[in-house]
């Protein structure tokens, strides 16, 4: 009797949602959507062009899903205990009318947090009608204020003036805002200071996400990851920090706060201190398929049955299995196997690409 309980307990949540279990006891609580494939960056840690002249395969625009089957989907996902959406991509401020969809996804029972991520060049341009539509929080990606290193990592554009209107904009909007800043040794690691120079003392914090070896085309080497130990170390001699507890379990940022009061900052140390052991997430892909780790390889087609006339019975029935069976910790297992990328991402199993699967 006791265990039938803590059954019912675990996989039902104090609302009624059904709250499924993976293999490794964790509950699906994220949905990251990659609502548009495309980029108008060409980050080389995400869709290096030098090497591969651009050659990219793009969906076209009715392989998408639609905003009706993203919110169906999203409705179902939430029945089943997911509570915060992310919008990514790609770049999501691409697809045209975004907001609307925000407007859509504020009205499904049981999500409680919409969050959007985006490299800010066409933020400007639509914060306020994205806070206005039902956005919580944005995130910027943002990895240095060096002008000619800027160029750099978003693959040649000018367009670092624009990411930081896009920031003050989402600021005045009233949107809380973060910064991603993806650290590479030997090129904007010695930019962390400008950028917290910057930061420092607004309403933005500022997270550091150690270079990760996403995809397949990024040339990841293990000796261009600033560990985030190293990084906070190098931080603290110039301005001392100290660490603060987490604001809920599984939060992916560890969090620092500067001893002066100039605010909050944050590690996300996916390759020095994995945390596949609290990952919540689940990632649907802007074609409609489900992945339940961001280094997977194949995920469950889910437009297919969609598009096919499935009713909400089968299709949360397809979702509710495949995490059940989940039992992904890539992170965990880097560089446990010859195969597993402890020496470059060159070698392995074909990973799905970031801007596909949506970071
Ligand atoms: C794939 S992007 C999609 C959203 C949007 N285009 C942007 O850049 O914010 C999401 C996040 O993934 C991060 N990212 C991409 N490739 C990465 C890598 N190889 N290692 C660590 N983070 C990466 C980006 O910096 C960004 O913060
Ligand atoms: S990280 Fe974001 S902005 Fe950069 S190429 Fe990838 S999807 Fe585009």
């Amino acid at each position: 009797m006791t265990s039938r309980i803590l059954h019912d307990f675990l996989v039902h949540d104090i609302r009624g949602a059904e709250n499924p279990l993976d293999r490794l006891a964790r509950p699906l609580h994220d949905l990251r959507i990659s609502v548009m494939d495309r980029c108008n960056f060409r980050c080389p840690y995400c869709m290096p062009k030098e090497q591969f002249h651009d050659n990219y395969r793009f969906l076209k625009s009715g392989e998408r899903l639609s905003f009706d089957e993203i919110v169906r989907l999203s409705r179902l996902f939430a029945a089943l205990g997911v509570r915060k959406l992310r919008l990514t991509g790609g770049e999501p401020l691409l697809r045209a009318n975004l907001p609307d969809l925000v407007g859509d996804l504020s009205g499904v029972a049981g999500i409680e947090d919409i969050a959007l991520t985006t490299n800010g060049v066409l933020l400007a341009q639509h914060a306020v009608d994205l806070k206005a539509h039902g956005l919580r929080r944005i995130t910027v990606s943002l990895d240095t204020l060096d002008e000619e290193i800027f160029k750099r990592m978003s693959g040649g554009f000018a367009a670092l003036g624009q990411v930081l209107s896009g920031i003050d904009a989402a600021i005045a909007a009233g949107l809380p805002v973060k910064i991603n800043a993806v650290i590479e040794r030997g090129l904007n690691d010695d930019g962390v200071f400008g950028l917290l120079e910057y930061f420092r003392g607004r309403p933005v914090t500022v997270r550091f996400i150690e270079f990760m070896d996403v995809g397949n085309r990024n040339q990841w080497r293990p000796g261009l990851v600033v560990p985030s130990g190293e990084l906070a170390a190098r931080i603290h001699e110039r301005w001392p920090i100290h660490p603060v507890s987490q604001n809920y379990q599984g939060e992916v940022a560890k969090r620092w706060r500067f001893d002066d009061g100039g605010g909050e900052i944050g590690f996300i140390s996916s390759v020095s201190q994995p945390f596949c052991g609290a990952c919540s997430r689940a990632r649907l892909s802007s074609e409609g398929k489900f992945y339940t780790c961001l280094f997977a390889s194949h995920g469950l087609d889910l437009r297919k049955p969609l598009r096919g006339g499935a009713d909400d019975r089968e299709l949360q029935q397809l979702i509710r299995d495949t995490w059940l069976a989940r039992s992904d910790r890539y992170s965990e297992l880097r560089g446990a196997s010859p195969d597993s990328g402890q020496a470059g991402n060159s070698g392995q199993a074909r990973k799905i690409e970031m801007y596909y699967i949506g970071g």
